[in-house]
This record gives C-alpha cells, sequence and structure tokens, in this order.
C-alpha cells in the first residue's frame, strides 16, 4: 500500500474568497510528497478547531423523489389496489382477475366520469350462493395482510337491479383463507361509492392474498375505482405507507425536490408532470403515464407531495415543467411557453397563496387552508442534455417568476448565461472509485457563482439497493458535500425508492438499479448507503472546521476509456474526512470514512480548543466485505452500532475497522 500525503483543504482562504492553499482538485498523484512510501508513516488527521472555514448549510441533506421503481404506485402512496381505475387498458382490464365465471369486459358507454372515462363491466348472470361472481386484484405484487388490522376498501358501482347485495372479501390467493369480509346491502342504477371496512383477526402477516368483490345473485354490475387503504402514517386519509415514512423521518430531512426527475418532463408534453390533473378528488384525477414505463394515477399528486413535506418537517423544493420532454418535443421561448409559464405561476399560487387568491382557494378547497412555505423551486430537469433553448426557456420562468414573488430562489438545471440562477443543480451518478476519485471536487470551486444544488447523486454499485462498496464511495462524497456545504446548500440522494418484487422481465418492478430503500408488498428496509445518510443527516454540526492530513494511503485506480482514450490510472484515497462542529454544544463531528480492506490506525491531532472530553461516542457502520448488503430477507444485516469511546485528547489514535464509516463525537466543553 502506496502513502501519499495530501494537503487536503481550503483552510480560512475560502473566508477571504482567495484560494492560496495547495488542495489538490482531483485524488491524481501529481502532488506526490517527499515522504512517499515511508513505511512507519501511520496517516494522520489535523483539525483545528479554532478555525471555521464556514457555516454547514441547515438545509444540505434532503430527498428527491419521482415515480420510478414503483416510488409510489405500490410504495410510499398507501393504495393496495393495481390499476384502481381501469386507466391501464390494453383491451382488456390488466392486473384484475375473476372470481367465479363471470363475463367481464372495458365499457366506454358508462363512464363515472371524464376523468375516469372506461369502468368494467362484470356480467355475473350465474351468480349464486353457492357460484359468486366477481372480481379480484392481487395488488402490486401482493397485498399485505398484518394482523388486528383494519382497512378501508371503497368502490364505485352501480347496477342492473339496485336491490343486489355485493361482498368485499380479503382472501388467500389459494382461497383457503378469508382473513375478512363485509356486506355492500345493494348497489344503486347509478353511480355511488360504496365504503366498508375490513378487520383481520390475529392472522400471520402475509402478502399472497386479494381483493375480492362478488355477487351472489345474477346480474350485471360496473365498478370504478376500487380502492383498498391500509392504515396510513398518521392515519390520514388517500395518505402514505407508514413503514417507509419512518425510513425517512430517520434522516431527518431537510427538503423534498419533487415531481422529479424524468418524471417532472414525461416522454411527451402530454405526458409531463401535469399539475393541474392531480389534485382534487382522486377521481377526478385521470392520471398518466411515467416515463419510466408505468401508469400513476396521481393518487399522490401536487397536495400530497406538499402534506408529505409537511409531516417530515421537510421544505419543499417545487420542479415546475420547463417545456421540454424527454422525447424531444420542447416549447420554443416566446410566446409558445407562455402559457406554460403561467402554469408555474398558478403552482407557485396553489403552494403559497392565500385563500383570496384563486388557486389558494382552489388548496383550502381540497382540504388544506393554510398556504405551504416556499423556500426555492427549480426549472426543469438536467436541461444540459436537453434542447440547446434551455437559456431561453429558464429566461421566460426567471423574469416571471422574480417579478411575483422576488424572494423564491430560482434553480437552473444547467448553465445559463442570460440570468444568474440562485442556484444550479448538478447530477452525478459515478462508479466508487469515481466518487472517490471526485470526493474532493469542491474544495477549489471558486465561491464566486451561485450556489449549488447537488440534486441527484449517487455511487452506483449494488441492485436493487446500493451494497458496502456503493455506501463507502456515498460517505466518501459526503465528506466533500459537508465540507463544502457553504457552497453546497442542498443535496438529494437519487432515486429514493425500489419496489424490489419483480427486478427483471417484462412489467418488472425496477427501472433503475442501485435505489436508497427497497421494499415490497409486506415490508420494507433501508440499504447500507441509506444508513450512511441517516449518520451524516443526523450528526453534524454548523461550522465548518479546518483540516487537514498526512500519510492517507491511496489505491490504483484505472479510469474507464473515454471515446477511446484511456486515461492513465490514478491513485486514490482511502480515507476520507471532513470535522463539524455544534456551536451551542461545542460537539465535534468527526466523520472518518475507511474504504480499505485492512484497518487503519490514524492519528488524530485537535487544536485550536483548549478542551477534548476524555469521553466520547462513536456511531460506526462497517462490513466484511464491500459487497455486503441488506435485503428484504435480511434488512438489519449492515446497519451502525454505537459505542462509548474512552481515553480521547487533543492527540489520540484510533483504529478504524476496514470498509467502514464512523461517525466521532469530541466533546469540547
Ligand atoms: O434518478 C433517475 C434519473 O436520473 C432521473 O429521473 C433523471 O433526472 C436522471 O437522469
Amino acid at each position: 500500500m502506496k502513502k501519499l500525503s495530501l494537503s487536503l483543504f481550503v483552510i480560512a482562504a475560502r473566508l477571504a474568497s482567495a484560494q492560496t492553499d495547495s488542495t489538490p482538485t482531483s485524488n491524481a498523484p501529481e502532488a506526490a510528497p517527499a515522504d512517499t512510501n515511508a513505511p512507519s508513516a501511520i496517516p494522520a488527521l489535523q483539525i483545528d478547531a479554532g478555525k471555521v472555514i464556514g457555516t454547514v448549510s441547515p438545509t444540505l441533506y434532503g430527498l428527491m423523489t419521482e415515480e420510478i421503481n414503483y416510488s409510489y404506485e405500490g410504495g410510499l402512496y398507501g393504495e393496495l389496489i393495481r390499476n384502481r381505475s381501469f386507466m391501464v387498458n390494453p383491451g382488456w382490464p390488466i392486473y384484475w382477475q375473476v372470481v367465479g365465471n363471470p363475463s367481464v369486459v372495458l365499457d366506454r358507454n358508462q363512464p363515472l366520469n371524464s376523468a375516469l372515462n372506461v369502468s368494467l363491466k362484470v356480467d355475473a348472470s350465474a351468480a349464486s350462493e353457492k357460484a359468486p361472481e366477481g372480481i379480484a386484484n392481487g395488488g402490486y405484487w401482493g397485498i399485505p395482510v398484518r394482523p388486528d388490522t383494519t382497512y378501508r376498501a371503497s368502490f364505485y358501482s352501480k347496477s342492473d337491479n339496485s336491490h343486489r347485495p355485493l361482498t368485499v372479501a380479503l382472501v388467500s390467493t389459494n382461497g383457503k383463507t378469508i382473513f375478512a369480509s363485509a356486506k355492500v346491502p345493494s348497489i344503486s342504477s347509478d353511480w355511488q361509492k360504496y365504503s366498508v371496512t375490513l378487520k383481520t383477526k390475529n392472522v400471520q402477516p402475509s402478502m399472497d392474498n386479494v381483493l375480492e368483490i362478488f355477487a351472489t345473485t345474477p346480474g350485471t354490475i360496473w365498478f370504478q375505482q376500487v380502492s383498498l387503504f391500509p392504515p396510513t402514517f398518521d392515519n390520514q386519509p388517500n395518505g402514505f405507507r407508514p413503514d417507509i415514512m419512518e425510513l425517512l423521518a430517520a434522516m431527518q430531512p431537510r427538503f423534498l425536490r419533487f415531481p422529479g426527475g424524468n418524471y417532472l418532463e414525461g416522454n411527451t408534453i402530454q405526458e409531463r408532470f401535469d399539475w393541474k390533473k392531480t389534485i382534487g378528488p382522486v377521481e377526478d384525477r385521470p392520471g398518466h403515464k411515467s416515463p419510466w414505463g408505468y401508469w400513476s394515477t396521481d393518487g399522490l399528486g401536487l397536495l400530497e407531495y406538499l402534506e408529505w413535506c409537511q409531516d417530515l418537517h421537510m421544505q419543499p423544493v417545487l420542479a415546475v415543467y420547463a417545456g421540454y420532454s424527454l422525447g424531444g418535443q420542447h416549447i420554443t421561448p416566446g410566446p409558445d411557453l407562455a402559457p406554460y409559464v403561467q402554469d408555474a405561476l398558478d403552482e407557485i399560487e396553489y403552494v403559497t397563496g392565500d385563500t383570496s387568491t384563486k388557486w389558494g382557494a382552489k388548496r383550502a378547497k381540497d382540504g388544506h387552508p393554510a398556504p405551504f412555505p416556499l423556500g426555492c423551486l427549480e426549472v426543469g430537469n438536467e436541461d444540459y442534455n436537453r434542447a440547446s433553448e434551455y437559456d431561453g426557456r429558464f429566461t421566460q420562468f426567471y423574469d416571471a417568476i422574480k417579478a411575483k414573488y422576488s424572494n423564491l430562489q430560482v434553480i437552473a438545471t444547467a448553465p445559463v448565461t442570460s440570468r444568474t440562477p440562485d442556484l444550479i443543480d448538478e447530477h452525478y451518478y459515478r462508479s466508487q472509485e469515481d466518487m472517490e476519485a471526485n470526493a474532493l471536487q469542491y474544495d477549489k470551486r471558486p465561491r464566486t457563482g451561485p450556489k449549488v444544488f447537488v440534486g441527484e447523486w449517487a455511487t452506483r454499485v449494488g441492485s436493487p439497493v446500493p451494497n458496502m462498496a456503493g455506501a463507502l464511495g456515498d460517505a466518501a462524497w459526503m465528506t466533500g458535500m459537508e465540507r463544502n456545504s457553504d457552497l453546497i446548500v442542498m443535496a438529494s440522494y437519487a432515486p429514493l425508492f425500489v419496489n424490489v418484487s419483480k427486478l427483471t422481465g417484462q412489467d418488472r418492478s425496477m427501472q433503475w438499479t442501485t435505489d436508497l430503500i427497497g421494499y415490497d408488498a409486506l415490508t420494507s428496509y433501508g440499504s447500507p448507503s441509506y444508513y450512511a445518510q441517516v449518520m451524516f443527516g443526523t450528526m453534524h454540526g454548523n461550522e465548518i472546521l479546518a483540516t487537514d492530513s498526512q500519510n492517507i494511503p491511496t489505491r490504483e485506480w484505472q479510469p474507464r476509456a473515454v471515446r477511446g482514450r484511456t486515461p492513465p490510472p490514478q491513485q486514490i484515497r482511502q480515507i476520507f474526512f471532513d470535522a463539524t462542529r455544534d456551536r451551542q454544544s461545542g460537539i465535534i463531528y468527526l466523520k472518518v470514512v475507511n474504504e480499505a480492506g485492512a484497518a487503519q490506525t490514524v492519528n488524530v491531532q485537535i487544536t485550536g480548543t483548549s478542551t477534548i472530553q476524555p469521553d466520547g461516542e462513536a456511531v460506526v457502520l462497517a462490513a466484511s466485505s464491500p459487497e455486503d448488503t441488506n435485503s428484504i430477507g435480511q434488512p438489519r444485516n449492515i446497519v451502525p452500532h454505537t459505542e462509548e469511546v474512552h481515553g480521547l485528547s487533543a492527540h489520540f489514535t484510533r483504529e478504524f475497522l476496514p470498509y467502514s464509516i464512523t461517525v466521532l463525537k469530541l466533546q469540547t466543553k
């Protein structure tokens, strides 16, 4: 193992806004110093507690979300019925089965309304007590049944005979177990909504189940929006899955960037996130196709995003459609773009307006009279890949937004020249080595341009979720973001969610590998990267301390060829770190990432403070192999553990475990 001495940091130069230090911009060995290969030199990390080089952005750690990998449908959104409104209708009612032997067709002549313009006609003319006939739905790769749980089932229906009763039942797929059932005494000959509760007894949790609705007397019944909700987070109607919300809450995220990502743009203009079609009663929302290849009911629409923010005390970072869709359709700046700009202004008013405004009143009518706070807004997504007209489109949005909402921070998704955006959104999807090789990339970024929002980033190693190698790359990268969080004011990993029920093949539940949180119908789990984020997001101070290092071990890495040219090999660091301090409590949070497969004994030297208490605490995430991971079967294989640490002082030595991420809490008061 080679030793390399690298002077890491920006020190106080950042404060003086002149970069005079010798901070390397990469881990390239050009700075190889005199003591390279000194075998006895052990790595040394220095913290100057007398030198605060910046403020940790209070909004540094947040979430980014979109409908991908069945993030909401079959994920966070509590609905358990798949294709509840039959809007996925390639000629037949996909994801629906029959009970008994009725004739079932999609009927466009009996729509519920103009949004849900098709219904399911069930001709149950042979139905009897002994041979019931009806429909069944197996949910998103299963329907979770838990003990002593109350479910709310509802559906719109009409029949050819208003005396016709229906039974609603939660049943195992093999039909052997009826977990709960309820009767609707009669179905009107006009469309009506029917609701029942289904309460399970003390049963084993399972998910190989279906919801059945069937008749025991002959006749014809039409259905629309068949819904089944388990208890939701905070028992909110049309709400969220509690286990996933609790995983998110543990991250203490400060903001939510929504809705996407590609999901904002859609494959066509028609399939963009058209926010006005995602609000109001759920039966008035037509839904739309996500660019990730499946249908979104938009049951989780604009208001639900905002309520999600409210539930987890996150600031909304609202992304507005900017006139470009992924298939290449785009709107030329000028009069053609004006209606889309107006849509964005209306959207801001829906979020922030009081009830005297048109869209604020609409929000109140939708159930939320109080305006939501909104500090920043993003125009588009990844427009550096998109039509060259972004500068013009951005300018038109920027001017209109600033004219009405001068305090709103406006984020650009690509460099623009006509206006100066308040923030610029930068995205990074990289290998572990690439992430580590670039972990110091912001140390030398001049502080003269816009602030940075790292709106999507991930070390893409591991599937469906990142493994420990991914977590190590992520943690190395996060030390760089935290150290530079005077510049990087917000950052969010992506993608956030994956339904792990069907990872490959047609109709799969995963469209993008390496996602932070996995789940099936019944349970959910955090990846090693998730736990790294919990550690970083919940344990940091508000002051960035000056640091330096010597004798950091390195390993050789061969970057991939670019356009047929193979770059020279690089030496990449094996230890990454940063230090922040909480001004009030005096706790220094020293984060150390050891990406090597061997334990590293490290000297830690702290100057600029008269006190380091001998007793502290360490929170450690470690694995025995970089491939180690968590899964639906082993959800807590890699989780952080907390230990007391003794014998701390201004100079101490600690052995950092192989493949580990450590947060050391040092008390200075
Ligand atoms: O996170 C997955 C996708 O990656 C996002 O939708 C898009 O913005 C990026 O290219």
